[in-house]
């Protein structure tokens, strides 16, 4: 799947969410997140936004591999909502909450 990476934090442009053929770039207080069991790997969002943090699995830089673990946890616990629009996510995973602010 595709993952959004560190520049979305406290950024959220949300240029992606329009691009998205099946809603499945949900958003959280500080950044959104792809839900890869939803994610079809059309890769529509990832040329739209405008900060570069869009990348597929395979080709996140080394510092930000974590971010796909962080997608994956977040809808292990939330399911698959089933469309972005009519679920955002009310809380950000513990490791994006730890970030410090980054748009400063
Ligand atoms: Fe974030 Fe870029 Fe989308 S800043 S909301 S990943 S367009
Ligand atoms: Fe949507 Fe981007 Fe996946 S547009 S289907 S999240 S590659």
């Amino acid at each position: 799947a595709y993952v959004i990476a560190e520049p979305c934090i406290d950024v959220k442009d949300k240029a992606c969410v329009d691009e998205c053929p099946v809603d499945c770039i949900y958003e959280g207080p500080r950044t959104l997140y792809i839900n890869p069991n939803e994610c079809v790997d059309c890769g529509a969002c990832e040329p739209v936004c405008p900060v570069e943090a869009i990348f597929y699995e395979d080709d996140l830089p080394q510092d930000w591999t974590w971010y796909q673990q962080v997608a994956e946890d977040m809808f292990e616990r939330e399911g698959n909502p089933g469309g972005a629009q009519d679920h955002p996510l009310a809380q950000d995973d513990p490791k994006i909450e730890a970030m410090p602010p980054m748009n400063e």
